[in-house]
């Protein structure tokens, strides 16, 4: 969707918003897949309210994308226009055990800041790729633990109400992959309550995570992750390589050698390709195990 109304585009700087024409979201995705759109660049959480009427008076549709790695946008001209926060500066502070982190903030990078501040808990989101908020938002967890654990204030654009809340970490729920924010909900910032361990501590659970995930997961590989959440009791990835489908493609779409509920692009894999691949995968669970898996990546499709 392109903005091509100048009373709109005139507007824009005021709100603190910059508009990039045509962005591909190929290029904004760690997939590598998606067609192309107006992107709106946030700086001012303020000015979102008055940002998403004046949108919404004028018939432009929108989604909020946060770092785009857990995601599969469709191909071609998008029928919405992509809000995205800019991260601040700073995009973390720390106040004892409480660190308050922008939600554009990289989650790599926040894990990595808080543990040389001696601040733990979240060694298993090492390599996990994308931003803060995206974590928040699908309460992101490896190795026995979980973001919501620890998130102890959100503040969010609620699309309910259009505006800016801040909610006390008991007012939401987290559950494995799943929060109770709404669809499009806006994670804006988070204070997350760490707790104290020696840098040494963490950074030997910091590599010992890493190991894991470099010698069962395609790190090096444009994938969004894991495509299907895992059954109750089972694993998506070890039912899918018992049917023997590492390595399974449609175009350049492939299920990788390395871990079988990532699905890669292998070249040029378009939307089309992955949506197959995914949806002939689940239908051989299906038939194989009769269970129906759930997509854990989040599909934006045209
Ligand atoms: N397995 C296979 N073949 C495979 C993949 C896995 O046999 O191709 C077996 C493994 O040997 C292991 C079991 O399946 O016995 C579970 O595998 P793994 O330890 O890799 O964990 P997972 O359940 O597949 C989950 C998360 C990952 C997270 C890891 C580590 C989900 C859907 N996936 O994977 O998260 O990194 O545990 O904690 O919950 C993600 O969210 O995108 C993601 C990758």
């Amino acid at each position: 969707m392109r903005i091509e109304s100048p009373r709109i585009v005139s507007a824009l700087p005021g709100l603190g918003v910059e508009l990039r024409h045509g962005a591909a979201l190929s290029e904004l995705t760690s997939l590598g897949i998606g067609g192309i759109t107006d992107l709106l660049r946030i700086k001012k959480h303020e000015a979102i309210p008055d940002l998403l009427n004046l949108l919404d008076a004028n018939g432009i549709a929108h989604k909020f994308l946060g770092g785009g790695s857990n995601l599969l946008v469709g191909d071609g001209e998008l029928p919405w226009v992509m809000l995205q926060l800019v991260r601040r500066e700073p995009d973390v502070v720390l106040e004892g055990n409480f660190a308050r982190v922008d939600a554009a903030a990289d989650l790599g990078r926040t894990v990595t800041f808080c543990a040389k501040n001696d601040l733990g808990g979240m060694e298993g989101l090492i390599g996990v790729p994308g931003t803060v908020g995206g974590a928040l938002r699908m309460n992101a967890g490896a190795y026995g633990m979980q973001i919501g654990s620890y998130v102890r204030e959100v503040k969010v654009y609620r699309a309910a109400g259009c505006k800016i809340e801040t909610l006390r970490g008991n007012q939401i729920s987290f559950e494995y992959r799943h929060t109770s924010f709404a669809p499009d909900d806006m994670m804006l910032a988070v204070t997350l309550e760490l707790p104290s361990k020696p840098f040494d501590e963490i950074l030997q659970g910091i590599r010992i995570c890493n190991e894991k995930r470099r010698s069962s997961q395609p790190l090096g590989q444009k994938s969004a992750g894991c495509i299907f959440k895992n059954p109750p009791g089972a694993s998506a990835g070890r039912m899918i390589d018992e049917l023997g489908l590492k390595g399974h493609s449609v175009g350049d779409a492939r299920v990788s050698d390395r871990h079988a509920n990532f699905f890669v692009n292998a070249g040029k894999a378009c939307a089309k390709d992955m949506l197959a691949l995914i949806a002939d995968v689940r239908e051989r669970v299906r038939k194989a195990y009769e269970v129906d898996l759930e997509n854990e990546v989040i599909v934006w499709s045209v």
